[in-house]
């Protein structure tokens, strides 16, 4: 595990240390602070210095086709929704890959992938997750960590190895072509899965029930017109 006390963002410097071709295998790299942390699409990411993990785990994933590269989100999802399980800290994950607790999103993962033709050249999985934070800028979510969750510190340390764990447990999953699990175990945890919402499509709100997530990862969402499936920013859900 490669550690660094600041950088910008931990994706950028793994991008960074790959194209120095100086690392071939797998590896880890987690900062204290990033001071240009990056979330999906525009957003930015900040995290208070010393307080939370920030991350991102760098992998190859040869057997995957990138038609495919959805599956390694979800097992992403699924690796941090175990850990937090097992400190007993109940969570789902909002498509596509934000991770809820009961005060509000506690971590957000941003998956790079470097394609060569129909293959995953290299992943870098970046993870956020509020460990020890209490005191959140306004965003348009409400923000969590593990303090608010149970009450008192966990050890930052202690959670990053277990999650290391859990990633390469999830993995060696896929990589056994275990689809099916990562599917049924993804559903099962997804937030408002068969639940009665509403969504806004950026021109309209309308009222629908979420009732699957597609091989690539787009949203199935069914109304009265019957189902229809949804990109990465075509559509959010307003409550
Ligand atoms: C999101 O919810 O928008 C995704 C947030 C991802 C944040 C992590 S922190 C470690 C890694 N480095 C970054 O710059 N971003 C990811």
């Amino acid at each position: 595990m490669i550690t660094v006390a600041e950088v910008d963002s931990t994706n950028s410097e793994a991008s960074r240390l790959i194209s120095e071709g100086r690392l071939k295998d797998s590896f880890y790299i987690v900062a204290d602070y990033q001071n240009g942390g990056r979330g999906q699409g525009q957003n930015v990411w900040v995290s208070k210095p010393g307080k939370n993990l920030l991350m991102s785990w760098c992998v190859f994933p040869a057997f995957l086709s990138v038609k495919k590269q959805f599956q390694l989100s979800k097992s992403v999802c699924l690796a941090v929704s175990d850990v937090l399980t097992q400190y007993q800290v109940p969570c789902s994950i909002k498509w596509p890959n934000d991770i809820l607790t009961g005060f509000g999103k506690i971590g957000g993962i941003l998956i790079e992938h470097s394609l060569m033709g129909s293959k995953i050249r290299h992943s870098i999985i970046g993870i956020g997750l509020n460990i020890n934070q209490v005191h959140f800028p306004e965003f348009p979510f409400r923000a969590s960590s593990m303090m608010l969750e149970l009450g008192k510190e966990t050890n930052t340390e202690d959670f990053r190895n277990r999650l290391a764990d859990q990633l390469e447990s999830r993995f060696s999953q896929l990589r056994r072509g275990e689809a099916d699990q990562i599917n049924s175990d993804y559903l099962s945890n997804l937030y408002r899965l068969n639940a009665d919402s509403v969504f806004s499509d950026g021109v309209v709100e309308f009222r629908g029930m979420i009732v699957g997530v597609s091989e690539i990862g787009e949203l199935q969402i069914e109304t009265n017109e019957g189902i229809s499936t949804y990109g990465f920013h075509q559509v959010r859900m307003v409550h």
